[in-house]
């Protein structure tokens, strides 16, 4: 297997095998990191990440495994640089690829990180746009088979927003590896067609099934992982805020919900969550909605704190495992073999 020098910019890029191998290759070098080894074979190497939205997990993923690989990393946020508006992202890519070895980009458009991609002349990697989320796929699904021991067979649900980056990115990533997918959301909230038509057409070579539904119970019945995310997502006005909690008030995932999946199953969310007032959105949504939806008072969104907090949740593992994927997927790409 070979991925030097490819982007990383969607997963309907690469084949089955290649997404298995980028999984492996992470566990691979987290054990390495439990045990102490390093792995610093890229060390005359140089990334830049460009975030045009907010980050915890994937900003910090990208500076640690960049660091563990032995590279250096310059942070472009939001403003200070001049891309966007003095200088086109086709010139932003060609100055950083005449700099840097690797380039990550969080931000709102597709086309932007894939205009990097296209003249840059180094791999680009998506950290997220308005409808793809691919690093975010791989953590989740090592995760999945940290805990049980396959992807392949596996009953996926994904409840909420199924038709944002999450939403988008996970039914892709299960129709290639072979995992049972079921969205369960309003319709209005399901990904466009065109993609669950390019799904299925996958899912037909790797023995996955896709789904959806309205009805939340029947489509968590014995499943063994229910993911959720935010209902708003970066980049969406607030507006979108009352209409979007009337859509999905009833497909809040709590005790009930994760009682109906199978009696093995995990809790799974991207982070950041919803699950309580400490947050100062959070604590605004209560406010501000709190009366006219009495499940929102404490703060609650996609998830309640009971579900969060339970053993079942495995948010920070997968969490964790952000920071292990990336790094795999920096390797890959920056080097031939890596043993
Ligand atoms: N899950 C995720 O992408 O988190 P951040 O927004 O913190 O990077
Ligand atoms: N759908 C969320 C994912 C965050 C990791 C967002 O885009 O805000």
């Amino acid at each position: 297997m070979n991925l030097k020098n490819r982007n990383f910019v969607t997963l309907l890029d690469f084949t089955p095998e290649e997404i298995n191998y980028l999984i492996k290759l992470s566990s691979k070098l987290k054990s390495e990191k439990y045990e102490g080894i390093e792995h610093k074979v890229l060390t005359d190497k140089n990334v830049v990440l460009l975030f045009q939205k907010d980050s915890t997990r994937t900003r910090c993923a990208f500076e640690v495994g960049a660091q563990d690989l032995g590279m250096s990393t310059t942070y472009l946020g939001p403003n200070g640089s001049q891309m966007n508006t003095k200088e086109s992202v086709k010139d932003t890519a060609r100055v950083l690829g005449r700099m840097y070895d690797g380039i990550e980009f969080r931000g709102y458009k597709q086309a932007d990180v894939e205009a990097l991609a296209e003249h840059s002349g180094v791999p680009v990697w998506n950290g997220l746009t308005d409808i793809y989320h691919p690093t975010q796929i791989l953590a989740d699904f090592l995760t999945i088979k940290e805990i049980f021991g396959e992807l392949k067979g596996i009953k996926f649900t994904y409840v909420g927003d199924a038709r944002n980056n999450m939403g988008n990115s996970l039914m892709i990533g299960a129709a290639k590896l072979g995992i049972h997918f079921t969205g369960v959301a309003p319709k209005a909230l399901w990904p466009e067609q065109s993609l669950i038509d390019t799904c299925n057409e996958i899912a037909k070579e790797t023995g996955a099934t896709l789904n959806f539904t309205e009805d939340k119970m029947e489509g968590t019945k014995d499943v063994d992982v229910i993911y959720t995310d935010v209902w708003v997502s970066m980049g969406e006005p607030k507006e979108v805020w009352q209409d979007r909690i009337e859509q999905l008030i009833d497909y809040q995932v709590d005790k009930e919900l994760m009682d109906n999946a199978h009696k093995n199953a995990i809790f799974m969310h991207c982070l950041p969550a919803f699950h309580g007032k400490d947050t100062n959105v959070g604590k605004e949504i209560a406010e501000t909605f709190g009366e006219q939806f009495p499940k929102l008072k404490n703060g609650e969104m996609e998830v309640t704190n009971e579900v969060f907090e339970s053993k079942q949740s495995v948010v920070f593992q997968e969490a964790e495992n952000r920071m292990h994927t990336i790094k795999a997927v920096m390797l890959a790409t920056l080097k031939d073999h890596y043993e």
